[in-house]
């Protein structure tokens, strides 16, 4: 059977990507002049994302960077992501930021004067819209937050609500802080404050859950929620408290043919619901479709401030011209004292070649359901269209044939049965893409 794709921390673009240093030195044609151009757009503009490092506690599955605070001084904190913010834009000479995003860890844990500085920084040093979307991810928990109506006056326009379950003994086992009345009445607030501008998460293939009790749940969270859903996958992750009650047996997580169900049926009532589904794990109404989020799946340039907060930009400002992928600092303490002394916690960066930053566009394009069309690949590849591409290969041909993936004239995207197995459908597109790279390089 085909592996179901991963649906999960598809929207976060927080995948480390590259693993040394050596590989983002090849490139395709050795053409530094020609590689300004790659990239799609002029390359001034970029979406900027940011790290709270901090939860109240940790949930039973998350693997995410985040930390339970220990008098954690909120005046260095701010200062230091104010100061992350300034340098990256500075470094990158983006001059237009076209949104924002606080993701975390617990970013509703953050005091809105810090939400609202770096609004105000990222505004000092570019050109930030007054209608750019401001994302912040809300954790439903009664204790510890600010009102939603505060982070609204801060300048947050956007709400991703972590629902999870509406079942109160499955938020226990995921070991969330809310009950599932709290993310009602969270949910409804958000929707006072920004309607048509809430997102919920909820996680499925959950212990114990069955096809039946799924259904059922997403149609009840349907009849309340806004326009926009993303919908994840539980993915067991090593090191979790989840990972090893699974582990010894004491819990257990569906099966593959359960999971690809699930997900099957949450597309199929979605779509009744006047839903659409515009990538892997998302689903808009209305056209409330994530654009801070669509970013990363298009290949644009993001600044990613915040410990562990990952970033792909040209770093113009020391005279690059290669996109440099970029991870900071993940421990909050070590990363302040860098950013104090350095004025950023950069701790690793790697320069994408060419072929490295055609796998990511492809990758990363294929979660839309729009695919990636020879425009957009154009913007990235001149000299190569998909035709002559993948045209070579047998077995990207087999899976035309069997109607998984579809290349026409407006582009390369997976169908409907394609989408749910993109993780089987990447390897042979990757491996056709590098051999042609190869050739090219041969050639040339
Ligand atoms: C890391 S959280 C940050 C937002 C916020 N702290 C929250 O929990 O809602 C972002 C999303 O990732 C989901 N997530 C984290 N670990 C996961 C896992 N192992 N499997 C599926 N979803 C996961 C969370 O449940 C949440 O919806
Ligand atoms: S609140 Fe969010 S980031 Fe924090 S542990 Fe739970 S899932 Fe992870």
């Amino acid at each position: 059977m085909l592996k179901a794709v991963s649906r999960f921390r598809s929207t976060m673009g927080r995948c480390w990507y590259g693993s040394s240093g050596t590989r983002g030195k090849e490139s395709s044609s050795g053409s530094e002049l020609e590689t300004a151009t790659w990239g799609g757009s002029p390359s001034r503009e970029a979406t900027l994302y940011v790290h709270w490092p901090y939860c109240l506690r940790r949930c039973s599955y998350c693997n995410f960077n985040k930390y339970i605070p220990r008098g954690v001084s909120q005046t260095a904190m701010r200062a230091c992501l104010e100061r992350e913010t300034e340098t990256l834009l500075q470094l990158s000479q983006v001059s237009r930021i076209t949104s924002v995003f606080f993701g975390g860890g617990t970013p509703s844990l953050a005091p809105p004067s810090t939400i609202a500085a770096v609004l105000e920084t990222a505004a000092r040093h570019t050109h930030l819209e007054g209608g750019a979307e401001v994302t912040l991810e809300v954790n439903p928990t009664p204790v510890g937050a600010s009102t939603l109506r505060d982070f609204r006056l801060a300048g947050v326009n956007r709400f991703s609500i972590g629902v999870q379950s509406l079942h109160d003994e499955d938020l226990k086992v995921l070991g969330r802080d809310h009950s599932s009345e709290d993310a009602m009445r969270t949910l409804a607030e958000a929707q006072c404050l920004c309607p048509g501008r809430v997102s919920v998460d909820v996680i499925f293939g959950r212990p114990g859950q069955t096809v039946e009790s799924w259904e059922m749940e997403l149609e009840e969270l349907l009849s309340v929620c806004d326009d926009h859903v993303s919908l994840y996958q539980l993915t067991l992750e090593r090191g979790t408290h989840l990972f090893k009650q699974v582990q010894i047996g004491l819990l257990s997580t569906p099966g593959d043919g359960i999971m690809a169900q699930m997900y099957d049926s949450a597309r199929r009532i979605l779509g009744k619901q006047g839903f659409l589904q515009y990538e892997v794990s998302n689903f808009a109404r209305q056209g409330a479709v994530s654009s801070h989020n669509i970013n990363y799946w298009k290949g644009g340039q993001y600044l990613g401030v915040g410990p562990g907060a990952h970033g792909r930009f040209i770093p113009r400002q020391e005279g690059g011209v290669l996109r440099e992928a970029r991870i900071q600092t993940l421990e909050p303490d070590v990363w302040m004292k860098e950013v104090q002394h350095w004025g950023h916690g950069t701790r690793r960066k790697v320069s994408l070649s060419h072929l490295e930053l055609l796998e990511e566009v492809l990758m990363m394009g294929l979660r839309l359901t729009e695919g990636v069309s020879h425009e957009h690949w154009r913007q990235f590849s001149p000299d190569a269209d998909f035709q002559q591409v993948l045209g070579g290969s047998t077995e990207v041909q087999e899976l035309q044939e069997r109607g998984l993936l579809v290349l026409d004239d407006r582009g390369l995207r997976c169908s409907w049965e394609g989408l749910a197995v993109l993780d089987s459908l990447l390897p042979p597109l990757l491996l056709q893409l590098q051999m042609h790279s190869c050739q090219q390089g041969a050639l040339g």
